[in-house]
């Protein structure tokens, strides 16, 4: 990021809300060529309403797995999943998809959700026909859901997917999830793969959704730079399990694990900050 973090900088928790979303003693093994691999292990997290808390970890620490059984899309093992004190680890048919409509997911490349042929209002128009949403409502919520990620229609609805920068077309995807009315919006390294000026950008969309829409995000991400500018509160996971959580303050000022000092130490101008 161009902009690293410091303290002044850093959001400050809101994340004493009602919890929203949350998960208990959750596991999810693979069988590979006749062996097991634990990707999440044990791992139980609390999402408060309205607050942001990152998940940060390595590659192949489980953080996707985590994601994709929270969004219902991958089975847990074992564990339980409650959305507003309702159990939804085993929801199924209309439930499953109330429940979709509430979490709404922003993945890392998002050309892969594009269909090249299509325009920007024509993807966005199908997604609300998918969602039965009527006609005449369509485009005043594709035109209010833009505003939230700082796009104007008249500049965006008629272009093509190459026609947009990486970070705009993060920002439709974010525009698209919003259309849901959703309370969570998961964020899986969905600003990894742009540069440091769009990823700060997307990263204060976000920021801003949480404090305008009361929005609960979790945020996916390897960088703990990153992790540390947008979160509330940090969880760090290392081989599917949750070795280290805290405010953001505590995580970065205070961290407890090597693992977590590790990765501290991989953002150099963090480290720069948490000499003061
Ligand atoms: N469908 C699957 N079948 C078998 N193994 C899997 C499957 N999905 C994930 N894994 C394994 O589970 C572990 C965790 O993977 P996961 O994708 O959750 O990690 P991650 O933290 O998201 O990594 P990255 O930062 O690279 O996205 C890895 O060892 C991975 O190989
Ligand atoms: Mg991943």
């Amino acid at each position: 990021m161009s902009q690293s973090p410091t303290p002044e900088m850093i959001t400050h928790s809101r994340a004493d809300g009602e919890i929203l979303l949350s998960c208990r003693n959750v596991t999810k093994e693979f069988s590979v060529a006749g062996s097991t691999i634990v990707a999440v292990d044990d791992v139980s997290l609390e999402f408060p309403e309205a607050s942001v808390l990152a998940v940060v970890g390595e590659s192949g620490s489980g953080k996707s797995t985590l994601a994709r059984m929270l969004l219902r899309l991958m089975p847990v093992t074992s564990g339980t999943i409650t959305f507003r004190g309702q159990d939804v680890t085993s929801l199924s048919g209309r439930g499953l998809r109330e429940y979709w409509s509430e979490v709404q997911a922003v993945f890392q490349d998002p050309f892969a959700s594009f269909n090249q042929f299509f325009t920007v209002g024509s993807l966005l128009r199908r997604s609300l026909a998918l969602a039965r949403v009527p006609k005449d409502e369509a485009d005043a919520l594709i035109d209010e859901c833009l505003g939230y990620v700082d796009m104007t229609p008249r500049d965006t609805l008629g272009k093509f997917p190459h026609q947009l920068s990486g970070g705009q077309r993060q920002r439709v995807m974010v525009a698209r999830a919003l259309m849901m009315r959703p309370k969570v919006l998961l964020a899986d390294e969905a600003t990894s793969m742009l540069d440091a000026t769009l990823r700060v950008n997307v990263l204060n969309v976000l920021h801003d959704l949480r404090n305008e829409l009361g929005l609960t995000v979790l945020f996916i991400t390897h960088d703990i730079g990153q992790a540390c500018y947008l979160a509330d509160r940090v969880a760090v996971m290392e081989r599917g399990k949750v070795v280290e959580r805290g405010t953001t303050e505590e995580v970065i000022f205070a961290p407890q694990g090597e693992y977590t000092r590790r990765l501290l130490a991989d953002v150099p101008d963090l480290r720069g900050s948490l000499k003061k």
